[in-house]
């Protein structure tokens, strides 16, 4: 949320302030007048179309993006092909998603060579690794304006540059001028920027960052390389978005951080994330609570109890696994074993009967074995996830196990991809089995895309159910009875 800031007062004749966000909302302004501009050559409203991939750390990085681009005056669009400004916020946890992007792009620049006037953008993790920048620079020069992950608050400042430099509404008198790509990317940063614009896809619930980047390099993962050094926001901020939020009619709130379980600790006055959620939990009006990701070393009893005791926490903890082979965990840099995981859910589950557990498993780390894979298969026996996120092993240049020897055969690590996908399955249903024929309060999210006499909506332990009912009840709480379990959601019908 941010402070309604009108632009109209902005004194644009004079120098752009240093401190921000001001800064922003100077060029917010400065694009504005631009982009009005544009509108009267086109005859109509410019459009944007923000496209996001990889994790909800980038998709709420989106929702501010897309507050910058309202904001400057343009109009959001789901489909690229008829956007005037395009942004791919990217990621790059595996190969592919890189892949995806490259993919796209070649698309914009056939619409650029057929004579569309338009911004490509892009942002994101992917954008952190300088090969990547290297090779856009070489085979995708039409790019307009890349940044990276530090510097999103930016955006308006970068357009208007690119803008200026490019001459893009051709002002009289001026030559057509060659085309410069502009480039800002950050390697770290401190610095935090709050109170700028936001537009959420939904009005009823929200995510906010809680803190951002990680320290704990697991040996696998790029994002430490690619979102820096673990900072958190101080508490007082976060209180005061979430309760702005609140007083726009947000009911459930997902905390965000790629560890939310160190939350806090290198703040001027440090506090703990069970000490942050329970200031959180007083926020009158709000009713649920969501947080992710907890990494299982840093997961406190204090956490635990909180959370059993709290009626707004929701009945869902995602805790990543990775892999089962205690071996294997040592080599990820996770700093636990397996039986230190499993103590860890049966203390949770002894505390909160009937909690939802999820996780996420790799499958095919370097020197991975059938005997370590089994491992896993029995973690997830053990455990009854009620879901599991699995990936495919991703080498990742930089990371300390893409110098590992042992990288696993390919049709090895799909065989047991598929075997591990199937028991996930099969616990998945097992978990949801037993809720059949309860009642259960559910948020309401959206009219289901499939069949529009259907809504679809989210359980406190974070199942999709799917009802009959009218769109108005949306973002609102029902009670549902849940008829058919149908694996990962529900049937049900809404009672009174
Ligand atoms: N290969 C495959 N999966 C990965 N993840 C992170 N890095 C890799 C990689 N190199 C997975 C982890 C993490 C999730 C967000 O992505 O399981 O928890
Ligand atoms: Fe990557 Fe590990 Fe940090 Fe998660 S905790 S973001 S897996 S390094």
């Amino acid at each position: 949320m941010y402070k309604e800031i009108d632009l109209n007062k902005i004194k644009l004749e004079l120098e752009p302030p240093q401190e921000e966000p001001n800064r922003q909302y100077y060029f917010i302004a400065k694009c504005k007048e631009k982009v009005k501009e544009w509108e009267n050559h086109l005859g109509y409203q410019p459009k944007c179309c923000v496209i996001t991939f990889g994790c909800q750390m980038n998709a709420r990085d989106s929702e501010k993006i897309r507050g910058i681009l309202n904001k400057i005056g343009f109009e959001d669009t789901e489909l690229e092909e008829e956007a005037e400004f395009i942004l791919y916020n990217t990621c790059t946890v595996r190969e592919n998603a890189n892949l995806k992007v490259y993919g796209r792009l070649g698309k914009c620049k056939h619409r650029k060579e057929q004579g569309k006037k338009m911004c490509i953008a892009l942002c994101g993790c992917m954008m952190q690794e300088p090969n990547v920048v290297e090779k856009l620079k070489s085979s995708y020069s039409f790019v307009d304006i890349i940044f990276g992950t530090h510097n999103i608050f930016k955006l308006a400042e970068l357009f208007y540059i690119y803008l200026e430099e490019n001459n893009f509404l051709g002002k009289k008198g001026q030559k057509e001028q060659k085309h410069k790509m502009i480039i800002d990317i950050w390697k770290d940063t401190n610095l935090i920027v709050e109170e700028l614009p936001e537009k959420r896809k939904y009005s009823f619930k929200s995510s906010v960052n809680i803190m951002f980047g990680c320290n704990n390099f697991c040996s696998y993962c790029i994002v430490p390389y690619v979102r820096g050094r673990e900072r958190s926001r101080k508490p007082e901020d976060i209180i005061r978005e979430i309760e702005a939020q609140v007083a726009n009619n947000v009911k459930e709130v997902m905390l965000l951080g790629q560890n939310v379980n160190s939350y806090g600790k290198n703040l001027e006055k440090p506090i703990s994330f069970a000490e942050l959620l329970q200031k959180i939990e007083q926020i009158e009006g709000l009713e649920r609570i969501r947080f992710m990701t907890s990494h299982p070393k840093d997961l406190s009893d204090e956490l635990i109890q909180v959370m059993a005791k709290s009626k707004k926490i929701c009945r869902h903890l995602h805790l990543p696994v990775q892999s089962g082979s205690s071996r294997l965990l040592e080599l990820m840099n996770r700093h636990y074993n397996k039986e230190q995981y499993l103590q860890l859910v049966d203390k949770i589950k002894k505390a909160m009967p009937g909690i939802a557990l999820t996780t996420d498993i790799i499958v095919g780390f370097p020197g991975e074995t059938e005997e370590d894979f089994e491992e896993t298969m029995d973690v997830v026996r053990q455990a009854e996830y009620a879901n599991a996120f699995t990936f495919l092993y991703s080498k990742r240049t930089g990371t300390k196990a893409a110098a590992m020897e042992n990288q696993v055969p390919q049709e090895i690590v799909k065989d047991r991809f598929d075997r591990l996908l199937k028991l996930v399955q099969e616990k998945a249903e097992k978990f949801a089995q037993k809720d059949v024929g309860s009642v259960k309060e559910v948020l309401v999210e959206e009219v289901n895309r499939h069949d529009c006499s259907l809504l679809t909506g989210r359980l406190s332990n974070n199942i999709l159910v799917h009802f009959p009912g009218k769109k108005e009840m949306v973002g609102q709480f029902v009670n549902v009875v849940l008829q058919e379990c149908k694996g990962f959601y529900y049937y049900g019908h809404k009672i009174d």
